[in-house]
């Protein structure tokens, strides 16, 4: 079994620590913080020795995989501390705060020869996976636009990223992983509403290759939680409560039943609505389970450094745009 431990063990991290505890496939053998009180008590609850400085914990334990849970501005310099010692990481998302230390994390983990996972979530809600399968089989047709809402009040322990980088991030992410295509452009609106020190509002537009468009509609100033997704094709629309982990198909009654070389979409009219059965699980025990099989399996994991970096890319480049008022032509790669 392969052991496992967790440095950061805050809001997320003592979660990846539960989850590591619950996975049959590793062991989890201690977890670091650099707060002493944080780290005793994670220790304590699950019963495995605690550091406040992880470079002593990798020494000591020696654990084979590491789930990296530290505040964004700290993972470059934790993900190449853990990489020097050729363990295999698990880094939070955003892979990190700029380009060029994503870069030089995921050519340093290649030159290692250590696999490098990045905590894109969203992409192991059951509810997203069986949206993929669906996409995949062609439920909506042509792909006309993707469209994701993640509206929350400000999360205060979040102190070194903005609202784009920091959560407008998943659904870059979801988005590529979804369309599977190169993006040619950007525009983004950032705006400060409430937050004094970093932007609290992002509205983006993405164009892919093949002409769909995607709308981003992400925010730290709206007194509710809404994580919603729709994706709008020929054939209808999915609409997906990421946080219910519920799946609708909304049916364009006017697109033809068999679409043959003669087919051709006439308009759109209301047709049925799809309940889709969704078996659930919970995203960080897939994810995490996902990251140690690749390990053991010797395969690349599901969101690679190089997603990870990709993503990173593209929220920069709409705080660019934000910033200059001006399109960020793109030549971002598909997955
Ligand atoms: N995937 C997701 O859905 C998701 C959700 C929440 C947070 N995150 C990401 O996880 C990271 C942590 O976020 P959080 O909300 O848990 O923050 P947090 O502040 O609650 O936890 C971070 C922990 O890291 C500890 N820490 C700081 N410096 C350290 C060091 N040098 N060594 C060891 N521990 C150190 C802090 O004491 C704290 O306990 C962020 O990058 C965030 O973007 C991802």
């Amino acid at each position: 079994m392969l052991k496992g431990a967790v440095i950061g063990v805050g809001s997320i991290g003592q979660n990846h620590a539960r989850v590591f505890r619950e996975l049959d496939s590793v062991e989890l053998v201690g977890v670091a913080d650099s707060s002493g009180p944080t780290a005793a008590k994670i220790g304590a609850r699950f019963n495995v020795p605690h550091y406040s400085d992880y470079t002593k914990l990798i020494d000591e334990l020696k654990p084979d995989v590491v789930s990296i849970a530290v505040p964004t501005s700290l993972h470059f310099d934790v993900g190449m501390e853990i990489i020097k010692r050729g363990i295999h990481l698990l880094m939070e998302k955003p892979i990190t705060s700029t380009v060029e230390q994503a870069e030089e994390l995921c050519d340093a983990a290649k030159k290692q020869g250590v696999l490098l996972a990045v905590g894109h979530i969203e992409r192991f809600n059951p509810a997203v996976m069986e949206l993929r399968r669906r996409l995949r089989e062609g439920m909506a047709g042509k792909i006309y636009k993707i469209h994701a809402q993640r509206l929350s009040p400000y999360p205060p322990r979040i102190q070194d990223a903005g609202v784009v980088i920091d959560l407008a991030s998943h659904d870059i992410d979801l988005m590529r992983y979804l369309m599977d295509e190169e993006i040619v452009r950007v525009y983004g609106e950032i705006s400060q509403s409430i937050n004094r020190d970093r932007e609290d509002v992002f509205n983006g537009l993405m164009r892919f290759k093949g002409g769909t468009i995607g709308v981003l509609d992400v925010n730290w100033i709206t007194p509710t939680k809404i994580r919603r997704l729709s994706v709008t094709g020929a054939r209808g629309m999915f609409d997906c409560d990421l946080l219910g982990q519920q799946l609708f198909f909304y049916e364009n009654e006017a697109a033809p039943s068999q679409w043959d070389t003669f087919s051709f979409l006439r308009g759109v009219t209301e047709g049925n609505v799809l309940g889709i059965r969704i078996q659930r699980h919970e995203p960080l025990a897939a994810e995490l389970g996902d990251f140690v099989s690749a390990v053991r399996d010797g395969r690349q994991p599901t969101v690679t450094g190089r997603d990870g970096l990709e993503t990173l890319r593209l929220a920069l480049d709409f705080v660019r745009s934000g910033d200059s008022a001006a399109v960020v032509n793109e030549v971002s790669a598909a997955p």
